[in-house]
């Protein structure tokens, strides 16, 4: 299947005039949502966009990790001059596919000296020290067996990589399900250049304090740059949601019934979906009332309706 990113990166004044700004995706690969706002893309931009007011547009070494469709490097692309860029994913087979979109959605004189793309997971395949390291991942952890659908990889981890992390049964972490990012974290602080930044993108349906504490337990200092509110993709899965409230976390994960959500924003002169100019915990306060646990969420989605969550961008870099 073959789809337009163009309104995607025109939100961001990233379209571009000589290239087709089309990209084929594979069924294992991460669809483009029909709406740019309900994007994680739309999140991704936002975060990289702030980087280049503060940093500048020069980045010597790169590395996307769970590219998933190549989208974010082609915009990245289009954003920085980077020197040396590697982009992975843990999925081999849509690899080919997320190099080809790439190169076909950029100019040449816009690619990186030095392009690489390999398989694996988090930063362990990454060859150089980077200037950044831009990841969006999935959290909640899964059994071997769930991760082979198609799509699985986008919204699932598979716990056996993650729960050694765990220093006990009640760790927060492992109640949040944040011991995939603590992994990310770990290995990309292994992978950082002298000066450089991680930005991370997390689904804003966890308290705040587990947030700290995986940035903390990295040895790492973070700060949020982003704050959306969107619909969530790959309904399918808040099933998995729902499955792990009810087995770890005892209490709720927090989405939001979308038309309540919307009223409420739309009330208050904010657009749904949208990137909010309010902090995290503003924007929690003014949604509690269409706040959703995991199953309730899982029970809107099967009466047909659609369920909203935020969405954070973080920048991060080791603690001095
Ligand atoms: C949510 S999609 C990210 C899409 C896009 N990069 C973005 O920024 O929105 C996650 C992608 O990461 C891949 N992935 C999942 N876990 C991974 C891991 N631990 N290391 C590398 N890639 C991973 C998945 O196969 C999927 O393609």
């Amino acid at each position: 299947m073959d789809v337009s990113v163009r309104p995607l990166l025109a939100l961001h004044d990233l379209a571009s005039v000589t290239m087709h700004d089309r990209v084929h995706l594979g069924p294992r690969m991460s669809g483009i949502e029909e709406e740019p706002c309900n994007d994680w893309l739309h999140v991704a931009l936002s975060e990289l966009r702030r980087l280049k007011q503060d940093r500048g547009e020069n980045i010597a070494r790169a590395a996307f990790i769970g590219s998933a469709n190549g989208v974010d490097v082609i915009a990245a692309l289009r954003l920085f001059r980077i020197g040396s860029l590697v982009v992975t994913d843990i999925v081999p087979e849509i690899i080919p596919d997320i190099e080809r979109n790439i190169r076909d959605n950029t100019v040449p004189e816009d690619l990186p000296e030095e392009l690489c793309f390999v398989v694996g997971r988090d930063c362990e395949p990454v060859p150089w020290e980077c200037d950044l390291i831009y990841a969006n991942l999935p959290l909640v952890m899964a059994s071997d067996q769930e991760l082979q659908s198609d799509l699985a990889t986008t919204t699932l981890t598979d716990s056996s990589a993650y729960l050694k992390l765990a220093y006990a049964e009640d760790d927060p972490l492992l109640k949040w399900s944040l011991l995939p990012q603590l992994g990310f974290l770990l290995s990309a602080k292994e992978k950082l250049a002298p000066g450089g930044c991680v930005i991370t993108l997390i689904g804003g349906r966890i308290p705040e304090d587990a947030i700290a504490e995986c940035f903390q337990r990295a040895g790492m200092a973070f700060e949020r740059g982003t704050v959306a509110v969107m619909r969530q993709s790959d309904e399918e899965y808040v099933e998995q949601y729902a499955l792990y409230e009810a087995q770890f976390t005892h209490e709720a994960f927090l989405f939001y019934d979308e038309a309540a959500a919307a009223g409420i924003l739309r009330e208050c002169g904010y657009a749904y979906p949208s990137i909010v100019d309010v902090s995290a915990e503003e924007m929690r306060l003014l949604l509690a009332p269409a706040a959703l646990t995991a199953e309730q969420a899982r029970q809107r989605v099967s009466d047909g309706h659609h369920v909203a969550h935020l969405s954070y961008g973080f920048r991060a870099v080791p603690k001095a």
